[in-house]
């Protein structure tokens, strides 16, 4: 029988709520499906940082990659942490550290949930977005300076008012040939594997990124050519938001560099209904572990009421499974997620309705059990 060791981070706000719905669920379905688990808790996220000064611990990467999986609710609170130290450790220590550069964001709206658009209907939406997670913009790179350090002298003499500035902030972009190539190349896969519209349609933004994008153009060209079998397209990115919310149908796979990925898939969990909804994994092709976290953050506002929606949480879960080989306890999870948001007797405060993030969580457990059993 498998046995899967799974490394939990439940982090903060709203991180354990969801979480604690998501070992119900693995747990009520592992028997039934025939496979056993393992689970190691890290306290890693704002908790860590008030007692140790960071997020994760200095070997957390090392410990981490003793697992077959790890599964984040969600890390961050602005009250605790600022900003750029949570997002930076544990998620991006994770996504960076364990090269998990496929960033899968799956909008496919279920039935029953909130739906913000007029048209199309929500069935004729189904696409994925496929997100670079470990190069461009998120690298890193860069620094503040004074106009006068002369690392920044000649950035400082091309405008003027760099060089009257108190201070300047670079933020450099990283793109490489193969970072490109890998995402790129997965993203024509997925369009073969799904029975979709074989069409990939890439995020670009060459007409002001000359440098960035034009490579990830240059490498986009010349792995569509290599898959005949799928269309391809591209867009700009602020067309393409556009059309994700007037088009959304006209999509399949869409590829796209970190930052633009992170930006369309929030507008993406729009159209599933927010983002309680929207499901992802960080995928490596090394022989370390890949990291499935919902979409969402850490929502401190609700934190500790009881009212979070574990729908993205739980489709995450499905998605981990999938990857773990557990294919009928992933459809079930995945499956029993979705009778229950459209039976809508269950329905958190933001599906309108007043059922606790317990009870979608007992709700889906009990679905989820009953379509193993039938598989
Ligand atoms: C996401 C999040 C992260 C990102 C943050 C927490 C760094 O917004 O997973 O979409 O920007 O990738
Ligand atoms: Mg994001």
């Amino acid at each position: 029988m498998a046995k899967h060791r799974i490394a939990v981070i439940d982090g903060d706000g709203i991180g354990p709520e969801v979480v604690a719905e998501v070992m119900r669920v693995l747990e009520a379905v592992a028997g039934p499906a025939g496979f056993e688990y393992e689970t190691t808790f890290f306290p890693w996220g704002c908790r860590y940082y008030v007692e140790h000064g960071h997020t994760m611990p200095a070997d957390g990467i090392e410990i981490l990659s003793r697992y077959d999986a790890i599964f984040l609710g969600a890390v961050g609170d602005p009250r605790i942490a600022p900003e750029e130290v949570t997002g930076v450790g544990p998620v991006l220590a994770i996504r960076f550290g364990f090269d998990q550069y496929a960033n899968i964001r799956p909008v496919k709206p279920l039935p029953g949930a909130p739906y913000p658009l007029a048209r199309p209907t929500p069935d004729e939406i189904d696409f994925t977005v496929v997100r670079e997670a470990t190069e461009g913009i998120y690298v890193g790179l860069g620094g503040r300076f004074a106009p006068d350090d002369p690392q920044v002298a000649e950035i400082a003499a091309m405008r003027k008012i760099f060089g009257r500035s108190k201070e300047l902030a670079l933020q450099t972009g990283v793109y490489s040939e193969a970072g490109c190539r890998r995402v790129i190349e997965r993203a024509f896969r997925l369009a073969e594997e799904r029975d979709g519209k074989r069409l990939v349609t890439s995020a670009t933004k060459a007409n002001a990124m000359k440098h960035g994008m034009a490579l990830w153009n240059d490498v986009f060209a010349d792995v569509a050519s290599k898959h005949p079998d799928v269309r391809s397209e591209w867009n700009n990115i602020d067309a393409l938001s556009m059309r994700f919310v007037l088009k959304p149908e006209s999509l399949d796979v869409v590829v796209a560099p970190n930052l633009f990925g992170d930006i369309l898939t929030d507008l993406s969990a729009a159209l599933l209904g927010g983002l309680g909804f929207a499901p992802s994994a960080n995928l490596t092709d090394s022989h370390f572990p890949s990291m499935f976290e919902p979409c969402h953050g850490s929502a401190p506002d609700i934190a500790g009421k009881g009212i979070a929606n574990p729908t993205a949480a739980l489709l995450t879960l499905a998605m981990m499974l999938e990857h773990l080989g557990e294919d009928v306890a992933a459809r079930a999870v995945e499956d029993g997620v979705r009778e229950v948001v459209a039976r809508g007797a269950v329905r958190t405060p933001d599906m309108g309705g007043s059922a606790s993030t317990e009870d979608m969580g007992q709700a889906v457990a009990e679905a989820a059990v009953r379509l193993v059993e039938c598989a």
